[in-house]
């Protein structure tokens, strides 16, 4: 059922111009994607709206655009040349790769469904009178699914810290985990794969240097962090804050834009002093849950999740998941990074990047919280929650996007009610007007009705229809994409009604 819905979103994606696959006519290139016109312009609000809440919102926090060719020793430094590695396992009988750390997770994942469906029957059974808490507690085939699950958790992770390739095999085997393919259990050893995708730099094969394409946007804040304090007469704390590209050669790339080979990253690193960082990791978990809730699509559908296994730099990390329709999954990384990556590139580079404090007199490496969102997948997870099927009183469905309205593509749909009597004349007057504060579509083809259904399905909140009554008083029916009411309203209101519902100044305030 929710594979279903999951298609219908992929194939919405594509038919209203939202996510084609890249190189379609050469067949497609695998996990690689391109946004067309209307996905475009939600991708833009998307950043803007992350943009405006880093770099407006806080005095202390400014951005810069890095390059995604960087020196090459600063991916040895980072420890993404020895250690930004998955653990990879295959399939004899179908030839099949997998992430050994993702077939355990999903078994893990396996035993909490289980213990759902225990829950979920025994609610039906005792109705008003049942008390999930109790249950959870003393049902005896719950009980002995969570111990199963939390066993293997403790063991999983062991393994994961460990680095320990042989055990998570064994984890498979013990788990009896079959390929999803070809039914067997037939697995290789679990091998390290490093995500860095090579190129080289340089003109002939013997001059040429091996390059990386950046798998973080992260370091080219940290190398620059110097220049940005010095320049910018930055204070600690303070922040750096940046959009970009960011490559990863995933292994297993599925479920659509949500892993991705090419991928657009919204990275914040605050720079603060040692000893207050589980201060402002605390902060900061805060404020991006309450900037993902502005958008208003439920408390319900967001948690943390507190990491088993930290990366190599990390003292502390969290992810915020979201509901998607194949389950709750990462959005966003906000990470406790130590000092570990500028004492690593003051190491690597041998040049001194302490911050000077003038209050103190003192000179030291400053602690990172680093807050890390997928613009692709904060896409995804919009798109997920805004596509509805709707059954209409007269029996027909409509498909509508009910995208927060400050991130939909087009704000107002302007439509004269035919192609006649002066009335397209009339509605371009008003879009050229209109067009200067918010995106503006004219359409004057089809039905009105075949107009709405079209703009509900890219969902516009607003549109405005031009009819002969328009040219005596100056008034237009305005229509409102979720609730399909109708009023009309005069044409010098137009702004003043749709502007402010439509900013993403609205959403700013609310966080
Ligand atoms: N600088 C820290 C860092 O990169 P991460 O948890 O590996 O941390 C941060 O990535 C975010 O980037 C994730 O929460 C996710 O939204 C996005 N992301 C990571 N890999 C991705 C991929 N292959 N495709 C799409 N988005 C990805």
């Amino acid at each position: 059922m929710a594979e279903d819905v999951f298609k219908k979103i992929v194939s919405h994606c594509k038919e209203y111009g939202f996510v084609f696959p890249s190189s379609e006519i050469y067949d497609g290139l695998g996990a690689v994607y391109d946004y067309g016109q209307n996905g475009v312009e939600l991708k833009n609000n998307i950043k803007q709206y992350w943009w405006q809440s880093m770099v407006l919102l806080h005095e202390n926090i400014v951005g810069i655009d890095s390059s995604i060719f960087m020196h090459p020793t600063i991916w040895k430094a980072s420890g993404h040349v020895d250690a930004f590695n998955d653990p990879l396992i295959d399939n004899r009988d179908s030839k099949k790769r997998y992430r050994a750390d993702v077939l355990i997770e999903e078994q893990i994942a396996k035993y909490e469904e289980k213990i759902q469906k225990e829950v979920a029957k025994a609610r039906k059974r005792f109705g008003e009178s049942f008390d999930e808490e109790m249950f959870r507690k003393t049902n005896p085939r719950v009980l002995e699914h969570a111990e199963k699950m939390e066993a293997l958790h403790q063991r999983f992770a062991t393994a994961m810290n460990d680095n320990n390739l042989e055990e998570l095999k064994q984890i498979i085997l013990d788990e009896e985990i079959v390929c999803p393919i070809s039914g067997t259990r037939n697995w290789t050893d679990v091998r390290q794969f490093n995500l860095m995708f090579k190129t080289e730099m340089g003109s002939t094969a013997e001059g040429a240097s091996t390059i990386y394409l950046r798998p973080e946007t992260a370091q080219g804040i940290f190398v620059n962090y110097l220049n940005v304090q010095k320049t910018g007469r930055m204070k600690v704390p303070f922040g750096i804050a940046q959009i970009g590209k960011a490559f990863r050669n995933e292994i297993v790339a599925r479920q659509f834009i949500f892993r991705m080979r090419e991928f657009e990253q919204m990275e914040m690193q605050f720079f603060v002093k040692p000893g207050t960082e589980m201060e402002w990791f605390k902060r900061w978990k805060e404020l991006r849950m309450r900037w993902h809730q502005a958008l208003g699509f439920g408390s319900e559908n967001y948690r943390f999740h507190d990491h088993d296994k930290l990366a190599h730099y990390a003292n502390a990390a969290t992810d915020i998941e979201f509901r998607m329709p194949f389950g709750f999954k990462e959005v966003e990384g906000i990470h406790s990074r130590t000092d570990f990556d500028l004492k690593q590139h003051e190491k690597y580079s041998g040049r001194s990047i302490k911050y000077f404090d003038p209050e103190t007199n003192e000179s030291y490496t400053p602690y990172v919280i680093e807050t890390s969102i997928g613009v692709d997948r904060m896409f995804l997870s919009i798109m997920c929650h805004s596509y509805q099927e709707e059954q209409l009183e007269n029996g027909e469905t409509r498909v509508v996007l009910r995208l927060p309205a400050a991130l939909a593509p087009t704000k107002l749909a302007v439509l004269p009610l035919v192609r006649k009597d002066g009335l397209p004349e009339k509605a371009r007057e008003i879009m050229d007007e209109l067009k200067f504060h918010f995106n503006c579509k004219y359409e004057e083809k089809d039905t009105i009705g075949k107009r709405y259904r079209r703009q509900d399905a890219v969902g516009t909140p607003y549109c405005i229809t031009i009819d002969h009554d328009t040219l005596k008083d100056n008034t237009v029916t305005l229509r409102d994409r979720d609730t399909m009411e109708q009023t009309r309203v005069s044409i010098d209101q137009l702004r003043a009604l749709i502007e402010d519902k439509v900013s993403i100044t609205s959403v700013l305030k609310r966080i």
